[in-house]
């Protein structure tokens, strides 16, 4: 059951809290360092914010907590669920409560830190569509803490840049739209069924190449999800340093039609002069949704070359090559 935390929750938060710290090594709960924990409940209300519990046969087994930063955004907080509630979908509950509140106070974007030790809670804030985003910090306390920083956009059509981080804690997202857009008949280099590891292996490329400074990667999010991405191959021959190629345009099939792919075509434009580049190149199979929505944004094509890439049925297609100055 999740219901509002309250102050005389305290010796359940801080057993569930010290009990998941100490899975990790040097981990330690120092309740003089959280004194927020002895009342919880009033310390998210004087922030204008709330925080939940989630209770089973009397315990506490799950702590969140969101409260407004500033302008727009929100933090997220005290995100626990105790080892025997893992896996059950209670995290996804508490998170999802949270969220839906910060919505409701009229949220832009979700933030939140977490210690770089909870390897399983990065996975699950990036299944969640949150990005690293920012530097770390250190808290200095007594289990020497240092924090990522993660946050999404939550409202509406989002696109933005992603850093090399971003793009690293983006991969299982990245690899998820791959293979659904892949697995669903597009022509992007791969044929179905896409082997989840291989679509990992594309994502970690891409975020290798950002990391190298040799590709843009701009990524979508509608209403909280990661839901597209583009990228821009920036590793021209010296003689084309004008040019960059965009390639790999996914938006994931239940969420087309509602103007995803066209916020990413025009934020690569502007990636694209901000990169110094003036012309664009790219290639799509004939008769594809993504032909008339390059043609629909000004792209002029160049020619067809028939026979281009095999169908998943093992036919060949004719490719359509475009082009465009920014
Ligand atoms: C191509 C793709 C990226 C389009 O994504 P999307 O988010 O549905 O596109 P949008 O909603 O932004 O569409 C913008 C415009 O493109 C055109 N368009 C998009 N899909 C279309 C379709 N199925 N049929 C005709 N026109 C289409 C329309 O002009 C549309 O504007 P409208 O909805 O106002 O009519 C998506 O279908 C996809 O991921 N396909 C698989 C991967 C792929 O083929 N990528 C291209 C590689 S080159």
């Amino acid at each position: 059951m999740i219901r509002a935390a309250i102050d005389a929750d305290a010796p359940g938060i801080v057993a569930l809290i010290a009990a998941c710290w100490a899975e990790y090594p040097g981990c330690v709960m120092d309740d003089a360092e959280v004194p927020e924990l002895r009342a919880l409940g009033t310390h998210y209300a004087a922030k204008g914010g709330r925080a939940w519990v989630a209770e089973r046969d009397g315990a506490i087994v799950g702590l969140v907590g969101v409260a407004p930063l500033n302008a727009g955004a929100w933090e997220i907080g005290k995100m626990y669920v105790s080892s025997g509630a893992r896996g059950t979908g209670l995290a996804q509950a508490l998170l999802a409560t949270a969220e839906d509140h910060a919505r409701a106070g009229c949220a832009a974007e979700l933030r939140l830190w977490s210690d770089t030790r909870f390897t399983r809670a990065h996975r699950f804030y990036e299944a969640a569509s949150y990005v690293s985003a920012g530097p770390i910090r250190a808290l200095h306390d007594v289990s020497n803490s240092i924090e990522f920083a993660y946050a999404k956009p939550v409202a509406g059509c989002v696109v933005r840049r992603l850093d090399a981080a971003g793009a690293a804690s983006a991969e299982r997202r990245l690899a998820a739209i791959l293979k659904a857009c892949v697995d669903g008949g597009a022509s992007v280099s791969y044929l179905p069924p896409l082997d989840i590891e291989v679509a990992r292996g594309f994502a970690r490329k891409t975020a290798s190449g950002v990391a190298l400074g040799g590709r843009v990667l701009l990524v979508a999010w509608l209403d909280g999800v990661l839901v597209g991405s583009v990228q821009l191959d920036l590793a021209t021959p010296p003689n084309q340093p004008h040019r960059t190629e965009l390639q790999k345009l996914l938006v994931l099939p239940h969420v087309r039609r509602r103007g995803v792919a066209r916020a990413l075509m025009l934020a690569a434009d502007a990636e694209a002069v901000n990169e110094g580049r003036t012309l664009m190149t790219l290639d799509t199979r004939a008769d594809d949704a993504a032909e008339p929505l390059y043609r629909s944004l000004g792209w002029i094509e160049a020619g067809r070359i028939p026979g281009y890439a095999l169908n998943p049925d093992g036919t060949a297609h004719a490719t359509v090559l475009f082009y465009r100055l920014v």
